[in-house]
């Protein structure tokens, strides 16, 4: 960890002696997400690098990424794969996280970045918009203590980083001027690739430890995530989600409220289907 890193809260300060097996394992799908959720988390040092070199020559934007973002990042992962050992004994956590990374960073490379710094900008909104429902759906659903003290925790933190991303956006923007209509363009692209990539990559990696038989067929996979997806829908705090996606568009008070409802039935059917 780098010096000077102040982490808002501690992994050691959770009290993982209030785990309650019992509820843990009355759903099995939150686990699977879970240790979805750790992988990814656990990949941000690959996203950082490729941030960082975007942003080079804005120390402030690349020590803020390389000191807070990415430790924070990291930490969630770490937490949320603790937990996952707890949740799931016996399993080699580590082994199953190298081979997911082995293909997530094929994917994760600098040509998904936004060209415009700005834009990468607006399109790191949605991701922590993103990580930021997720949690907060998971802290709803769950009645596993532990659980419920980590995504709080985790969820507050998404919702920090997303105030950061939008703050150094506005600068941007200030500079590059895209308007709108450019800036809508990479919420949706962005919104249209949190879905389709890092999640179903995370979870065909975690059904191969846990449900290898879905693996083989691929109507059962679908139909597994789809209920996976369907249990954060439940939970979606959608009004906070639309309200976040659509900031960086500084939209009118009038329009704003007219494209709400609308976006959020298409947030969820991206997002979720
Ligand atoms: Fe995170
Ligand atoms: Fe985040």
């Amino acid at each position: 960890m780098n010096q000077g890193t102040a982490l808002p809260w501690k992994l050691e300060d959770i009290d993982f002696s209030l785990f309650d097996a019992t509820k843990a394992l009355a759903d099995d799908d939150l686990i699977c997400l879970i240790c979805a959720s750790s992988f990814i988390e656990s990949g941000s040092d690959l996203y950082t690098r490729n941030l960082v070199k975007h942003y080079a020559g804005d120390p402030a934007v690349q020590d803020w990424l390389g000191q807070q973002w990415e430790q924070e990042e990291l930490q969630h992962g770490r937490a949320l794969a603790s937990y996952v050992r707890h949740a799931w004994p016996g399993f080699d956590w580590d082994r199953a996280f190298a081979g997911f990374f082995d293909e997530y960073r094929r994917v994760c490379t600098s040509e998904n970045l936004e060209e415009r710094r700005g834009l990468e900008l607006a399109a790191r909104c949605v991701v922590e918009t993103g990580t930021a429902s997720l949690y907060r759906a998971i802290h709803t659903q769950t009645e596993e203590p532990v659980l419920k003290q980590l995504t709080g925790h985790i969820k507050s933190d998404e919702v920090r980083h997303y105030s950061h991303f939008y703050k150094y956006f506005r600068v941007y923007e200030e500079r590059e001027h895209n308007g709108r209509w450019r800036i809508l363009g990479a919420l949706y692209r962005r919104l249209k690739e949190i879905r389709n990539e890092d999640g179903d990559i995370a979870l065909r990696h975690v059904f191969a430890w846990r449900h290898p038989e879905l693996n083989a067929d691929p109507v059962a996979f679908a139909q597994a995530s789809s209920r996976i997806y369907q249990l954060i829908k439940r939970n979606l705090p959608a009004e906070m989600t639309v309200k976040m996606l659509l900031k960086p568009l500084d939209l009118p008070p009038r329009i704003h409220a007219g494209v709400q409802y609308p976006l959020t039935r298409l947030t969820e059917r991206l997002v979720l289907h």
